[in-house]
């Protein structure tokens, strides 16, 4: 096969892009990314050389580009994960995730179908596998605030409802709002022309080549350099967090096995309070550097609220390991272990992203902290 990853040099991408790339040898692998500030090709740099791999600097948004590339390529699918992802972000500037997130998203789904539909086997043996996230199911309660352990979890919950595939949609961010939208859209082209489509809604990830504006590599780099941990509102909130290898497989597995026109929710059955993933990465930074295990407990600083933050997201994802076979690999203690020792060995992968545009824009965005 001959297919595009959008968004290849980003967090999730890049590591979808390594698995395909060492794989399948016998798959051209084309990594479509437009670099934003979030996309950096030092994350592929282990894998830029194997000759199953192109990388292509385009935008999502443009048609052309894309189209050409599809017919010069004969590209037979898409892994689209390429988008804004970041939610504070989105609350300052929702023009780029609708531009990227539903405008791109479209901007593919067009350039795929004329080019498939162009065909002489149409849409056979094509596939438009669209990623999307949790959040487009809006938020649940936390009906037992202390948790609960659960046979489903391997650590607790914190309420009895779960997100499921046919739950409503009820995006409550620009971001999710912009996720949601793209989702309809992907969903309405094989509805309407046929298109053979999956979608998948994953729960939030974590893991080396993340960038530092997401909770976890932020404060794990702020605990490195002593500096204030922004716990927003009362750290109360919770998220069902995924090692981001776990999701690559979950990509591999479902683009290769998934039902056309169906979804499936991707998580972890692995629910944390803020305030307590918090405490973990404190202890974990601290033994890794040799400090007491603690001894940076200080730095938590309670600061203003996300703008309508989601109280609590928990996937279930028993459809996938039912009908697909895929469940997690890694206990999230194992995950988070890995994930702290990549942060604190990849201190140049850290000073690289941190420094120029971002850095200005970090300011901007806390200068009221
Ligand atoms: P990311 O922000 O780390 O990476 C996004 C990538 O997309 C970057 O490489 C960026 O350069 C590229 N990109 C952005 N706009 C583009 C454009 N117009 N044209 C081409 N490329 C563009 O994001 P991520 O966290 O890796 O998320 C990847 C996908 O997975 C997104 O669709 C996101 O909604 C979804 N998702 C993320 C999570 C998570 O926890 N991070 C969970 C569930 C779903
Ligand atoms: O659930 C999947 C989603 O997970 C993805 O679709 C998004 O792309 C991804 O960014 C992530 O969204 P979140 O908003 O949950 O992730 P973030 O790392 O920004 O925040 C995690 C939690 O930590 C959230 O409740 C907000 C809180 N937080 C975050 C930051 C950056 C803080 O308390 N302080 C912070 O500084």
């Amino acid at each position: 096969m001959n297919i595009i990853i959008t968004g290849g040099a980003g967090f999730i991408g890049s590591h979808v892009v390594r698995l395909f790339v060492e794989k399948y040898p016998q798959y051209k692998i084309f990594n479509v990314d437009k670099l934003t500030y979030a996309g950096n090709l030092a994350n592929l740099k282990d894998i830029e050389n194997k000759p199953n791999y192109t990388f292509v600097k385009a935008d999502i948004c443009d048609f052309d580009t894309i189209y050409a590339l599809m017919q010069r390529e004969h590209i037979d699918g898409i892994i689209h994960l390429a988008a804004e992802s970041h939610v504070d972000r989105s609350i300052k500037d929702p023009f780029t995730f609708a531009r990227t997130n539903v405008m791109g998203t479209l901007s593919m789904l067009q350039a795929a179908k004329l080019y498939w539909e162009s065909l002489p086997e149409g849409y056979e043996g094509k596939r438009f596998y669209h990623i999307s996230t949790d959040e487009v199911y809006g938020a649940l309660e936390l009906t037992h605030p202390e948790g609960l352990h659960s046979d489903i979890s391997a650590h607790e919950v914190y309420g009895d409802e779960f997100f499921t595939e046919d739950r409503k949609y009820q995006p409550h961010s620009p971001y999710s709002a912009s996720k949601a939208s793209s989702d309809h859209f992907v969903r309405a082209f094989h509805d309407t022309y046929g298109m053979p489509t999956i979608v998948t809604n994953c729960s939030n990830n974590y893991g080396p080549y993340q960038f530092p504006e997401k909770l976890i590599p932020l404060f794990i780099n702020n605990i490195r350099h002593r500096r204030p941990l922004p716990v927003y509102g009362k750290g109360e909130n919770v998220r069902d967090w995924l090692y981001v290898v776990d999701h690559a497989r979950a990509i591999d597995t479902i683009f290769h096995k998934g039902a056309i026109a169906e979804t499936y929710n991707i998580g972890g059955f692995n629910e944390w309070k803020n305030i307590d993933i918090v405490k973990v990465l404190i202890n974990t930074t601290d033994r890794l550097l040799g400090r007491k295990e603690g001894e940076d407990m200080d730095l938590i600083t309670y600061v203003t609220d996300r703008a309508g933050h989601d109280l609590r997201y928990a996937i279930d994802s028993r459809k996938l390991k039912r009908e697909l076979g895929w469940e997690p690999s890694l206990q999230f203690e194992e995950g988070i272990e890995i994930t702290v020792r990549w942060y604190l060995e990849n201190q140049a992968w850290m000073d690289n992203v941190t420094s120029g545009d971002y850095q200005r824009y970090y300011d901007e965005m806390y200068k009221d902290r």
